[in-house]
């Protein structure tokens, strides 16, 4: 019999979603088909250290984001993922998995080192991954596909330093109120609803203690609407969600996802008429390629008061956790957690076949 695949899983990370992501990884890998895959398990901690994890006490961790925390394994060996070239992958690791989130993991950069290393990964490449992450870049190739984003403006922060008021000028058409927001951040990390206009300069201030980019964003009266997407030719989108946001902050902010048990409430589906449902789904489809994404995705919405629909964002690597949407939509959807997991693991081995076979030159 030919020996398992292995699959590495890569977690942890340096982001503000540290033990989401632990929490995520320990679903992924108590989904993984054992008669068919081996796992490896990679976590990167605060300080970045890649530090190998034991399987068996990742599944017997706790279920509490503030419990859980790495073990101080020993650390990965260099010659695992090395750059070796495309499709010239030696080492021990047939597919790589990662749940990281926020910059440094669903960026593109931990992408590229693995397609330095040859090795096949789960979910979008470099350049979907980079599109994805950040939120000036992704709403402009939706508006130029023509797709409905909320209106916005860019803000640099070299040049809000020189001339702030310059600024603050372009901003009038937005109206209020605004969302201010760095253009790469996840979990609402530095976002801020602004009603009022005296307010603006400080909220975009703020904003930029976590890019150098920021958002500003004209708020819109709408449901939140959630779809999970999944690779294939073509991608295959999964029933809506809906979240229902009740907190003092008024949006879905980071106290009401983390903090606030009774910040919001998940609907399962969504109460969505038919129409809207297939409305959702196409837009929801197309951004996924618009975006460039490939293998997985969770695309956020906007439905407003006269039945439009918006794109608001895009995830690449969505979240696991029990509590997560991706796999709650797929599972509503017919599709259970270990089919999910192996699907984007085939999808993965799939397009790395495809790059393999690839011409790297004129003469080969
Ligand atoms: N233009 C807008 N109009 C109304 N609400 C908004 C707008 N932009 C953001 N929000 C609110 O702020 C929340 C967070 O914004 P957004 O989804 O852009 O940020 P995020 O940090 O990327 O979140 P995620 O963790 O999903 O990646 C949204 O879920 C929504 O509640
Ligand atoms: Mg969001």
């Amino acid at each position: 019999m030919n020996r398992k695949i292995r699959v590495a899983i890569v977690f942890g990370g340096q982001s503000t979603e540290h033990e989401i992501s632990i929490l995520s990884a320990r679903n992924v890998l108590a989904a993984l088909d054992r008669s068919r895959f081996e796992p490896l398990l990679i976590g990167i901690d605060k300080g970045g250290r890649w530090l190998m994890q034991d399987p068996d006490r990742l599944l017997a961790s706790a279920r509490d984001p503030r419990l859980v925390r790495l073990e101080d394994g020993r650390p990965v060996s260099k010659d695992l993922i090395v750059p070796r070239g495309p499709g010239d992958a030696a080492g021990s690791i047939d597919v790589l998995f990662p749940v990281l989130h926020g910059t440094m993991g669903e960026d593109g950069t931990v992408q590229g080192l693995f397609e330095l290393a040859g090795i096949p990964y789960v979910g979008a490449g470099v350049l979907g991954s980079a599109i994805g992450m950040d939120k000036d870049v992704s709403k402009r190739l939706l508006r130029e596909a023509g797709i409905p984003v909320a209106d916005f403006v860019t803000l640099r922060r070299e040049r809000f330093d020189i001339d702030p008021a310059g600024a603050l000028a372009q901003l009038g058409r937005l109206g209020l109120p605004v969302f201010t927001k760095p253009a790469n951040a996840g979990s609402s990390v530095g976002i801020r609803k602004v009603t009022d206009a005296a307010a603006i300069e400080d909220a975009i201030r703020h904003a930029f203690q976590f890019d150098c980019k920021v958002l500003v964003e004209a708020a819109v009266t709408a449901r939140e609407i959630e779809l999970a997407v999944l690779g294939g030719n073509p991608p295959s989108v999964s029933v809506a969600g809906e979240i229902v946001v009740r907190h003092p902050d008024g949006f879905y902010s980071y106290d009401a996802k983390y903090i606030d048990e009774s910040g919001a409430r998940l609907e399962l589906p969504a109460p969505l008429t038919a129409d809207e449902l297939t409305r959702a789904q196409a837009m929801a489809g197309r951004a996924f390629e618009v975006l460039e994404c490939e293998g997985m995705a969770r695309v956020d919405l906007f439905l407003r008061p006269d039945g439009t629909f918006l794109v608001n964002e895009i995830n690449t690597i969505p979240g696991f956790t029990a509590i997560s949407m991706y796999p709650k939509l797929w599972e509503l959807s017919g599709i259970a957690p270990a089919g999910l997991v192996s699907r984007l693991i085939d999808l993965a081995l799939d397009r790395g076949r495809r790059r393999a076979a690839l011409r790297r030159s004129m003469s080969d």
